[in-house]
């Protein structure tokens, strides 16, 4: 099976124009790639790149709700993104933990709802420093898993993201052997066929070993993923 890169820009870059530079040079670079490559631009662009696709490349949007259609304003549901050639969804990123309120609850009505419509999922879990210092991180990312998944049988479209909180956009990375080790403690909670994704400060200096060391099936990359030369070393890498 094909390693899963996945690129997380956020809410970059600023402009439509260095946003069409970006998604070409990677394109572009990524051509015959053997990994499974996902773009995760803002909504923006979104949907004009997946629209227009021509490539191998899937589209993955960056939040959802768990609503069909209605009254919500500024929201976005899992439907209208299926019907515009988008095929994965992150939920659970602890910005929109942090920055939006995001419950463990409202994560699990937004996995359900983007699972019906047949979305694939990219579901983040993952420790904060302080409660890795507390010794606590176990606990916290089986809490994660529990009530992120509650109630959902079939697992078949969800990967799940490790990614400790304090090793995104840090440049800290998690170690190989701390990765393996949260990683073969996810492992336990959920099918053998789950595949599971490291993320936090991947660069292309250290992404091989995610995969080859540390036993994660693709990665979720953040700031490497708006540097075109930079992402496309990432992909190669784990070829
Ligand atoms: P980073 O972000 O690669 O910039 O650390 C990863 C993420 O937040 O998904």
């Amino acid at each position: 099976m094909k390693p899963l890169i996945v690129a997380n820009w956020k809410m970059n870059p600023q402009t439509y124009k260095e946003a069409e530079d970006v998604f070409a040079g990677i394109k572009k670079g990524v051509e015959g790639a053997s990994a499974e490559v996902v773009i995760c631009p803002p909504f923006t662009w979104l949907t004009d790149f997946s629209h227009k696709n021509e490539s191998p490349i899937s589209f993955g949007a960056q939040n959802v709700f768990y609503e069909d259609k209605g009254a919500y304003t500024g929201e976005i549901s899992p439907q209208m993104l299926k019907s515009s050639n988008v095929d994965y969804v992150i939920i659970g990123h602890s910005e929109r933990r942090k920055y939006f309120n995001e419950t463990d609850e409202i994560i699990n009505k937004k996995i359900k709802k983007a699972l019906e419509a047949g979305l694939k999922i990219i579901f983040c879990i993952g420790e904060t420093a302080e409660e890795r210092d507390a010794g606590k991180k176990n606990e916290i990312l089986e809490r994660q898993i529990k009530q992120g998944l509650s109630g959902i049988v079939n697992l078949e479209n969800v990967n799940i993201a490790y990614e400790p909180v304090w090793a995104i956009g840090t440049g800290n990375n998690c170690s190989v052997e701390q990765t393996k080790e949260a990683i073969d403690f996810i492992r336990k909670f959920v099918p053998e066929n789950t595949w599971v994704l490291y993320g936090g400060s991947v660069k292309a200096e250290n992404s091989v070993s995610y995969i080859k060391e540390a036993g994660a099936n693709g990665l979720l990359v953040g700031g490497a993923s708006l540097k075109p030369d930079e992402f496309i070393k990432i992909v190669k890498s784990v070829e």
